[in-house]
């Protein structure tokens, strides 16, 4: 039998639980009970949002502006976001965030003070991140979750991961990308510890799958980071946008062989940090008058450059003149990780860093209230494109739009909800004919060869040449990947790959696409 619900949400970090806790609320509110299912592919609090370090940006002081944070917003996007969204996220980030507080969420105050303690990131012109030490994310995860947890109308299905959605498509009938009329009634979700692949049906969907990292070498991201909610959107035919637009945070953790790498975050240059070369230089002077605290997408570069020149592995990351005390009371677990893993005294020693993956701009496109081109699709945080970012996202703006539009999801989801409807006649899943492949060693290596693809041609600095390299050499892989799905029952590491070909595929063909050098997408062809 079908799990049935009112609403599913496939995803539990900051995304899927705000909207999911928003509409927990409302119901009890109402005294109404509804079935909202949670699902996670692996325990709840894996995500990306668990790692978050820097915080979350809002305009929060007093002489701080709505109107500077939208600046800062469209500049560090190179202007290619769209200003009505930035305004909203902007005007309601403030009320998203005080409602984080409210379910307990904790931000560090200042000294013997009742104000939040406001930390500067790169491409921001005011002190307008709110942090809990340098665990923003993990804390709020925890208050999130033990929020849902509280609410018995949520039900938080750990260890299940969505392969495919439910739409129109399985009840037979033919859909175009571009169709209106196209609707999502839940997802084939596999139960990881039975491997039966499961129905879960509901009036309404939202994808809060996070990002995906996994396709490239070197990335911030954890293991889960796998793109598996684009991909499944776009198979459903969802539409994609702006996925050309891979940031890199400049100073992940240099650890060879560590994946996934250890971010420094950006709050440290913030604090004072200067990056050196090997030689223990300052460069930044040479491409950018903002210096270390330039937007992400320049600074990056600038490294990758400097990288190149020298032949180095690494830069360094110089801490050595900042107030010790403070900079342990800010930086509490980036101190101890330094020190535990690496050996390193702060005080003393540079910290070695390179660029790594760490977010992606772009993702499902939706519109002003989270919803997809699927009706009753919603798609929401780092999944989603809704055009807050354009070319390149400022510094700890992605939590941020994750609460605001987890809400705006919610407000449409309950204002829709009396014409949702599911249909009496949605298929088991079908895997006749498939068996269990008896090694995935194939599916090790052709990740392993995707991830070298997309490092080496589609990374900081791109060209045609290799970017046509990669769209032929991912061709093969997704060929060969194919035949493999088409015989075996599913599993997550065949899933996820496919995934992950899928998302690859999308990020390439846009690359391709755009003819210019804007914010994270560079090409020495433009150039010319
Ligand atoms: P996630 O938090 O990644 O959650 C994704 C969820 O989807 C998980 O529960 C996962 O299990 C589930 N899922 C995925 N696929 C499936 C599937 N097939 N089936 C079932 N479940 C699935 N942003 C900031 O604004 N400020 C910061 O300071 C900051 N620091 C960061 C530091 C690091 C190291 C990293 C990696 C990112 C940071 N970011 C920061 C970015 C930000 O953390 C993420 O963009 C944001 O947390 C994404 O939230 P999300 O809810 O969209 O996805
Ligand atoms: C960081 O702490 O540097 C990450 C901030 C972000 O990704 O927004």
């Amino acid at each position: 039998m079908p799990h049935q619900f009112d609403f599913l949400v496939i995803g539990s970090g900051i995304a899927g639980l705000s909207y999911a806790t928003k509409l927990g609320m409302h119901f009890e509110r109402l005294n109404q009970p509804v079935r909202i299912g949670v699902i996670t592919k692996v325990q709840a609090d894996e995500t990306n949002t668990k790692y978050a370090q820097g915080g979350i940006a809002a305009v929060w002081a007093e002489d701080d502006t709505f109107a500077k944070h939208i600046e800062d917003t469209m500049v560090a996007g190179d202007f290619l976001s769209d200003r009505h969204i930035v305004e909203i996220v902007v005007n309601e980030g403030p009320g998203r965030i005080q409602e984080l507080i409210d379910y307990g969420t904790r931000f560090d105050k200042e000294h013997d003070s009742p104000d939040y303690d406001l930390a500067k990131e790169g491409g921001h012109s005011d002190y307008r991140i709110l942090h809990f030490k340098d665990i923003t994310g993990a804390e709020i995860e925890r208050a999130l979750l033990e929020k849902t947890q509280s609410l018995p109308s949520i039900e938080v299905f750990t260890h299940y991961y969505a392969v495919e959605l439910i739409t129109r498509h399985q009840l037979g009938e033919t859909v175009h990308r571009y169709d209106t009329d196209n609707k999502c009634f839940g997802a084939y979700v596999l139960n990881t510890q039975t491997g039966q692949v499961e129905r879960f049906l509901a009036k309404t969907t939202l994808l809060a799958t996070g990002g995906i990292g996994n396709i490239y070498q070197n990335t911030t991201n954890p293991s889960i980071a796998t793109g598996d909610g684009i991909a499944m959107a776009y198979r459903a035919k969802g539409i994609g946008k702006d996925m050309e637009f891979i940031q890199f945070h400049p100073t992940a953790l240099y650890e060879p062989g560590k994946k996934p790498n250890f971010l420094i975050s950006e709050a440290v240059r913030g604090f004072g940090g200067i990056l050196r070369n090997v030689k223990g230089e300052t460069f930044m002077e040479n491409y950018d008058s903002r210096l270390s605290l330039a937007p992400r997408d320049i600074v990056a570069r600038a490294i990758d450059s400097e990288m190149k020149k020298a032949g180095d592995p690494h830069v360094y990351l110089d801490v050595t003149h900042c107030d010790y005390e403070k900079f342990i009371e800010h930086f509490p677990n980036i101190t101890a990780y330094c020190r535990d893993n690496l050996g390193l005294d702060l005080r003393k020693d540079y910290i070695p860093v390179v660029p790594a993956q760490h977010y992606l701009c772009g993702g499902i496109r939706v519109n002003e209230w989270g919803q997809t081109n699927i009706q009753f699709l919603y798609a929401v945080g780092e999944c989603a494109c809704t055009g807050l970012h354009g070319a390149n996202r400022l510094a700890s703006n992605s939590l941020l739009e994750a609460v605001v539009f987890g809400h705006r999801a919610y407000q449409k989801t309950v204002e829709l909800l009396d014409q949702a409807t599911v249909p009496s006649s949605i298929p088991a899943w079908n895997d006749a004919g498939t068996t269990h492949p008896e090694e995935l060693v194939l599916v090790t290596e052709m990740k392993k060869e995707l991830e070298s693809i997309m490092s080496n041609y589609v990374g900081i600095v791109r060209s045609n040449r290799r970017l046509k390299r990669a769209m032929d050499r991912l061709e093969l892989i997704y060929l060969e990947h194919e035949e493999l799905y088409r015989q075996s029952k599913v599993s997550v590491p065949i899933c996820e790959l496919r995934n992950m070909i899928e998302v690859a595929y999308l990020v390439i063909r846009m690359a391709m696409a755009r003819r210019e050098n804007t914010g994270l997408h560079y090409s020495l062809d433009n150039l010319k």
